[in-house]
């Protein structure tokens, strides 16, 4: 029973760890290679994420709809370049939509 007992330990000890780790939507934004097209304050080849903010909040589901986005791309909103398809996964698409409408 001990020996079973032991790696289920560590098991959950490394869930936690992993959910400790588990990056913040700034961190994202650099490691995922939207700084390319987007800054914070300023429009790049996308909008900046201030004018994503102003543009969408209060919203109902806001941050569902903006995730999906990031993730699969979007075009239609913001003018005629469209975004491409991001390497991100769903969790990570939804921190990065919250994250971006937290800048008003
Ligand atoms: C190759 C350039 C490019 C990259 C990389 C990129 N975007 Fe975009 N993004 C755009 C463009 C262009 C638009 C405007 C699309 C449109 O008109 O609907 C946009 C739109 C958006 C929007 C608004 C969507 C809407 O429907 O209004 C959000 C939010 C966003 N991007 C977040 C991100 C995040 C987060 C990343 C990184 C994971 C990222 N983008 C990576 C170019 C890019």
């Amino acid at each position: 029973m001990k020996k079973m007992l032991i790696p289920l330990l560590a098991c959950g000890a490394a869930l936690v760890l992993q959910s400790a780790l588990a990056e913040t939507g700034e961190e994202l934004y650099k490691t995922k290679g939207c700084t390319v097209c987007h800054a914070i304050d300023s429009k790049l080849v996308g909008p900046s994420f201030k004018e994503v903010t102003a543009k969408y909040a209060g919203q109902a589901g806001i941050a569902d709809t903006l995730a999906a986005k990031i993730k699969a791309g979007g075009s239609g909103n913001w003018g005629q370049i469209p975004m491409p398809p991001n390497p991100v996964s769903e969790a990570e698409a939804k921190t990065l939509a919250e994250w971006v409408l937290t800048h008003k």
